[in-house]
Order: C-alpha cells, then structure tokens, then sequence
C-alpha cells in the first residue's frame, strides 16, 4: 500500500494526453493504495486566468474526476487553493531552491520563451508542485513524461531539506507509465498534445464529440510511406496514433501492427478513433450526469478538510526543524 499523490490543472478540459498519460491511472492506482487527487489552481494562475473561466474549469475538472472513477469514499480529492499549507510550503520548498535550478526547467525555459514581462510563478512553479506533494508524505506520483524533471527537483528539494534540517520529508518516487507518458499532438506529432495549444484540431478534449474526434483523427499528420509501423523516429504521426490505439483497446503495438499490414491511413485512423470514442464515450455519460450536481461542492470540501489534516501535520513539522 503506498500514499499517491498528483493533480492536474484546470486550465481548460483536461486532453485524451492527460487522461493516457495520467488519469487513467489515478483510477487504477485506487486500488490497494491511499489516494490524493488535487485540482491545481494555484499553478493554473501561474500565467493569467479569465477568474469566470477558471472557476468553470475547476468545477468542470472536478466531475471530470469522478467520472473517470475516482471514488470520493476511497480517495481524497480536492482544491488545492483551500489548503493553505500549499502556499505555506511552497514558500519554504523556493527558500529551499536556487535560481540556477529553476531556470534550468526545460518547462519554465518553454513558458517563457518570447514573453516580456515573465511571470515569476512560472519560475517558482516546480517548488509549489514540490509542495503538493511532499506535504502528503507522498511515495509515487503518476505523472507524464514532462514531469520527470520537476519529479527529480521535488526529490532534491526534499533530500537537501532533510538532511540539512532532519528527516521531514518522503523522497517520493514517480509513477510515469511505459506507453502513454507521452502523447502527441494529431497536428504537430514531435510537441506533446496540451491543453493549451492554440491549435485545437491538434487536440482531443476528453469531452469532444463523436464527430470531432473522428474529424480530428482523420486530419492527423501521418506520413507518405503508407505502411502502418511503429518508428517513433521517422514515423512519429502513425506511431502516436499506435500508442493511442493500443491503449484505448488494450491490444498490443505488435499485435495492432500485424493487423494491419498492407492496409491503408484511412482504415485505420477510422479504426483509431472508433476505439478513442469508445474510450471516452462513458467517462461523458458519467460526466454529463456529474455536472451541476451540488454533490459535488460537499465532495470538495470535504476533501478540503481530510487533505488539510495531513499536510498541516507536514507543514507543523518542517516550521519546528527550520526553527520558525
Ligand atoms: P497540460 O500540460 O496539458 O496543461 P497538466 O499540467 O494539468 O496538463 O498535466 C496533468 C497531467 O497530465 C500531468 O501528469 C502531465 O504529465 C500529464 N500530461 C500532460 N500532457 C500529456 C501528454 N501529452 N501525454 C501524456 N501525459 C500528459
Ligand atoms: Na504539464
């Protein structure tokens, strides 16, 4: 049994990339461990938010959780903003960083890249999300690929704390899955598939249409050599659309790929976003019924109040070895 820990950011509808690559697994990991699910609003606002968007998002994402199967009764989940000891040691994680460091975060380098005036959140990020999780004593963390560098900061943070001020913190381990870490854009297939790319046609929302992810899939960047193989290299477009495939169907790669010698892109992108649409097809009926519910509002708070006993106790204890 291990503490897992890991949110996401409400920033727009979460993508088929997010759901792959993260929470999917928040679900399976429910069983047999103790879960704490964050929505992350405070490092939503690390670049500036529409205040009535973000509050739709928050509680968009929140059934969003649900109806992917996190089970309130099992797993805490909750909003990060109303937990104050986030902001507390997040204060005390960026005393615990250099700026040498954080400038070296490929995200942060990507975020403000072009910008004239840079947020400084965007650069204190990675000691918030250091926070979040290690205020729960947190042992994985699920993730994507892209968070392996702030999973390594977190990990570094947590070591150079300890052993400067005494054993406060678990050095947590992350959870990032074989296939699926990294899902791409239909568009562009060699940039990760965001929420926040300007280019909507190059994401999934989890909570698209029928008709747009068949539409979407069919315009997908492939290639012209017109054979369904699997080269993350030189065919990354057919082989995002593998990943997707075999994931959404539990089929092997191997197994995906035999199927389909000989045919042709259009078969089988049809056959792809057959597949994704009956991935995401009861993840929307559940959240269709979720949405306005004022259930979920109580299951937020109350998550509130159980996320708050744990990471205060953390909190308490990182203040008494700083001497503050
Ligand atoms: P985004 O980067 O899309 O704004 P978040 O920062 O909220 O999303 O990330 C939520 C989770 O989804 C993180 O664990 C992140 O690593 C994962 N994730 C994000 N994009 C992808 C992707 N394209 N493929 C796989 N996992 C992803
Ligand atoms: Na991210």
């Amino acid at each position: 049994m291990s503490r897992i820990f890991s949110g996401v950011q409400p920033t727009s509808i979460p993508t088929l990339g997010n759901y792959l690559g993260a929470m999917r697994n928040f679900a399976a990991l429910q069983e047999g461990n103790e879960c704490i699910y964050c929505i992350v609003d405070e490092h939503a606002i690390t670049v500036p938010q529409d205040p009535a968007e973000i509050q739709k998002n928050i509680h968009n994402l929140a059934a969003l959780y649900l109806a992917i199967g996190i089970d309130p009764k099992r797993s805490i989940l909750f909003i990060q903003s109303e937990v104050p000891c986030h902001a507390q040691l997040g204060w005390i994680m960026q005393c615990t960083s250099t700026m040498g460091e954080l400038e070296r975060m490929t995200q942060f380098k990507d975020k403000s890249k072009g910008k004239q005036a840079i947020p400084a959140g965007l650069l204190t990020y990675p000691p918030l999300m250091a926070a979040d999780i290690l205020l729960y004593q947190t042992e994985l963390v699920p993730v994507g690929a892209d968070q392996k560098q702030h999973m390594e900061l977190t990990r570094d943070l947590a070591e150079r704390f300890n052993k400067k001020y005494g054993e406060v913190f678990t050095l947590p381990e992350p959870y990032i899955p074989p296939v699926g870490a990294r899902i791409m854009s239909l568009a562009e297939p060699t940039k990760k598939m965001s929420k926040s790319d300007s280019n909507r046609k190059a994401t999934i929302f989890t909570l698209d249409s029928e008709k747009d992810i068949i539409k979407k899939i069919k315009a997908a960047t492939t290639d012209t050599e017109a054979s369904i193989r699997y080269d993350r290299e030189s065919k990354p477009g057919v082989s995002n659309l593998l990943d997707i495939f075999s994931l959404c169907t539990g089929r092997s790669i191997d197994e995906l790929t035999t199927a389909y010698e000989g045919k042709g892109y259009g078969a089988f992108k049809a056959d792809v976003a057959e597949a994704v649409v009956a991935t995401l097809k009861p993840i929307q009926e559940r959240y269709q019924q979720l949405i306005g519910s004022p259930e979920l509002d109580q299951i937020l708070d109350e998550g509130a109040e159980k996320a708050y006993e744990i990471a205060k106790k953390t909190l308490k204890a990182a203040e008494k070895a700083l001497g503050i």
